[in-house]
């Protein structure tokens, strides 16, 4: 039989360890192909090299993930046409803003039968009204697409520290075991959950929640004030999912992709720490300037998110059942100031 190819598409902090993970596998399991394709945006570095040529000539990709050999099987490539073609699996992980485009240009380029997966934390939202990045993905594609999602800060699964993630899957179970193949190693545990849109809300929404948890930090109101801005958090992740999809069942928040994943990037997340430093400028920077000078390329989910939901609650008029998400996109935007999240989160929403 032919073996499986893989081709993630996406090459930064958390893709570059993707590729790592899945190229561990690839070389152990005789049913796919070794070598792993990753696509990369193209970019020179202050060197004059291409990132590309950089992570080919040292197995390492010294902008998203510096110090971390990916496997001599991972092929960087900038050709996002290329890198596709011939793929029977593939993997999304890009910051979730660029893939209206990334779609677009896969029409037409991708296997008819290919499997997708989308590891991307964030939503799209259209006049028809929200639409999570799977369902982009399936429906410019119309290709299935399971979604990984979890407790994941790529740093430190970059150096193997044991954690674990959630793959959800719509109808096929033995698809979502082969994604569990591929992506599964000793310190890397991952669980199959039949509840696509209740994995993907909890991976979008919980760095909103994130972004309220920087401001609390940058407040320095301490733990009580930020479990609690947690505690709150959590709970208008779970009626905002089931709100949208009423599928969404309560059994998923309590899986690698809600509880955990909420916990480990209130602690330790992008989002938080730039979140943090917003609060603590006191109106002088703005989350863009802040995102460029301490994240380096890579990006935020969180500000763009908690405007996507805005959007939603707003035209559906839910914005009084959801003070925390509402009030963490009206202080991104500056018409509250941080310590607002505190005072209209304990507000009692109006259910
Ligand atoms: P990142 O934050 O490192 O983003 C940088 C990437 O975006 C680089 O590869 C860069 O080349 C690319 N990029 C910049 N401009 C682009 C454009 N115009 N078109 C296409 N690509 C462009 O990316 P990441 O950490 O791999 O995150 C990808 C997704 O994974 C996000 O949705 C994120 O929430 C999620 N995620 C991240 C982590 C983490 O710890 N980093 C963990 C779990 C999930
Ligand atoms: P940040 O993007 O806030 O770093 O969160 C990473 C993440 O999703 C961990 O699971």
């Amino acid at each position: 039989p032919q073996k499986t190819r893989v081709t993630v598409v996406g090459s930064g902090n958390w893709g570059s360890v993707a590729a790592k993970l899945i190229a561990s596998n690839t070389l152990r399991l005789s049913s796919f192909h070794d070598e792993v394709r990753m696509w990369v945006f193209e970019e020179t570095l202050p060197s004059g090299e291409k990132l590309t040529d950089a992570i080919n000539r040292n197995n390492e990709n010294v902008k998203y993930l510096p110090g971390i050999k990916l496997g001599k099987n991972v092929v960087a490539d900038p050709d996002l046409e290329n890198a596709v073609n011939g793929a029977n699996m593939l993997v999304f992980v890009t910051p979730h803003q660029f893939m209206e485009g990334i779609c677009r240009r896969l029409v037409g380029k991708v296997k008819a039968d290919v499997e997708a997966i989308s590891l991307i934390k964030g939503m799209e939202v259209k006049m028809e009204g929200p639409c999570m990045i799977s369902t982009l993905i399936s429906d410019q594609l119309g290709i299935n697409c399971c979604v990984l999602m979890g407790a994941n800060i790529a740093n430190e699964i970059a150096v193997e520290k044991f954690s674990e993630a959630t793959v959800g899957y719509r109808e096929k179970k033995e698809i979502a075991q082969k994604w569990v193949q591929l992506f599964s190693t000793s310190y890397f545990i991952v669980t199959p959950v039949q509840d696509v849109e209740g994995v993907e809300l909890c991976g979008t929404l919980k760095n909103v929640v994130a972004i309220a948890a920087g401001f609390v930090d940058g407040l320095e109101m301490g733990n009580n004030t930020k479990a609690a801005i947690m505690r709150i958090g959590l709970r208008e992740m779970k009626a905002f999912s089931k709100m949208l999809f009423s599928s969404v069942k309560d059994t998923t928040f309590f899986e690698s992709c809600g509880v955990a994943d909420l916990i480990t990037t209130c602690l330790g997340g992008r989002n938080r720490k730039v979140a943090e430093a917003f609060a603590r400028s006191e109106g002088k920077r703005s989350f863009d300037e802040l995102e460029a000078e301490m994240l380096q390329g890579q990006k935020l989910q969180g500000v763009s998110t908690a405007k996507e939901v805005y959007e939603v609650l707003s035209h559906r008029g839910w914005l009084d059942f959801f003070p925390l998400f509402a009030t963490v996109h009206e202080i991104c935007i500056g018409t509250l100031p941080p310590t607002a999240i505190v005072e209209h989160s304990e507000r009692t929403p109006k259910m």
